[in-house]
């Protein structure tokens, strides 16, 4: 089959398109023909070499996918041939046929295409499992999302919306404000003052309940500052640098929560758990159109470099997909 790896470490001309051996599924495992995967900040780190696989887990490149089941491996119950599955990948999703857990497939609605089907997986559980904590954010709350034009950003704006928060996003991209204050209530471009008095005054000096901190370093002092008593804090990424200080006062006096998370180095039965979860509070809201995923631009598999250098610019409001056979759009 065809897929896509990092040859090497290195800059846009580390993917390489190349023929690899069918993946053959293992016990438990279901073998999925990808029509479409999508690109996460986190595969850029994985081509620059700061974010090796898990123990395991393929080299191929690619976090999520959907796609038909082609095959079963032995002891899987409840899919079958043909199924329209979207999948949570630990690697693997930028190839024409992915192995996965069968723990870690949802089915992908009937009315929904290959192309939104794959930007939904890695995103949606990683908000999914930070907001869904408590406190879940929910009618009447604030929810905070940092970088909230990027992929996770916009799926935990899109989530929070559903459990009826309030939300506001921040991007550093002024040419983005406008298309984030569609998808969130507020739109926030932190200037060199930072975001902590903007967000108190939209929220009417509460703070927000609920901090999506996708950035870590840079925003953290203003990140404390910003959260209600009471608040938590669900820091999931570290696009601003991974150290900051830590002011123990702000915590205690507003008793704030900090969890921290990470969704890729995690077991498959947790894994499988959180798209369960996810599962089951989201199939009939993605169904209905409550969820709305977006996607900023669709291209195929052979221009894996130039989906990687959007992303790599920050050019990007959502996911970009990269379609792995063109055919298989059509086939819903
Ligand atoms: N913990 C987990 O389980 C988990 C799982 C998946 C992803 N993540 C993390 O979530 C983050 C987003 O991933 P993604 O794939 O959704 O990203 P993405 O779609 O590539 O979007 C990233 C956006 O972040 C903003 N950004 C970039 N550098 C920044 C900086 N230094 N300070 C503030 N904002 C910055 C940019 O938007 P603007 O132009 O709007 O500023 C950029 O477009 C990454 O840090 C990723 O590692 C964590």
């Amino acid at each position: 089959m065809r897929a896509v790896v990092a040859a090497r470490p290195g800059g846009l001309d580390a993917l390489q398109l190349v023929e690899v051996p069918d993946p053959v599924p293992g016990p438990g495992e279901v073998l999925v023909r990808v029509r479409a995967t999508a690109v996460n900040r986190a595969d850029i780190l994985q081509r620059l070499g700061h974010y090796p696989p898990p123990p395991g887990a393929s080299d191929v490149l690619g976090l999520e996918a959907a796609g038909r089941i082609e095959a079963l491996g032995p002891g899987v119950d409840g899919w079958t041939v043909g199924d329209r599955v979207m999948a949570l990948l630990a690697g693997g999703g930028y190839a024409e046929l992915v192995a996965v857990p069968q723990g870690q497939l949802m089915p992908v609605p009937e009315d929904m295409d290959w192309v939104i089907a794959a930007s939904i997986p890695e995103a949606y559980v990683t908000a999914w499992q930070a907001l869904n904590q408590d406190p879940v954010p929910g009618s009447g709350s604030w929810v905070l999302v940092h970088a909230g034009a990027s992929g996770v950003g916009l799926a935990a704006l899109d989530i929070a919306r559903a459990l009826g928060a309030r939300t506001i996003g921040t991007t550093r991209s002024p040419g983005k404000a406008g298309e984030l204050a569609d998808l969130a209530d507020r739109a926030l471009v932190p200037g060199p003052e930072g975001f902590r008095d903007a967000v108190l005054t939209i929220t009417g000096g509460h703070g927000a309940d609920v901090v999506m901190d996708l950035v870590g370093g840079a925003y953290w002092a203003d990140t404390v500052a910003a959260t209600a008593v009471d608040g938590r804090i669900a820091l999931i990424g570290l696009l601003g640098g991974p150290r900051a200080e830590l002011d123990l006062a702000a915590l205690m006096g507003r008793r704030l929560t900090v969890r921290a998370s990470t969704l890729r180095a995690r077991p498959p039965e947790q894994k499988a758990a959180l798209v369960a979860s996810f599962a089951a509070w989201a199939s009939t809201r993605l169904a209905d159109g409550t969820l709305r995923p977006r996607v900023h631009d669709l291209l195929p598999l052979s221009r894996v470099a130039d989906a990687h250098r959007m992303v790599q610019d920050n050019r990007t409001v959502g996911k970009i997909v990269l379609v792995v056979t063109d055919d298989g759009l059509v086939d819903r």
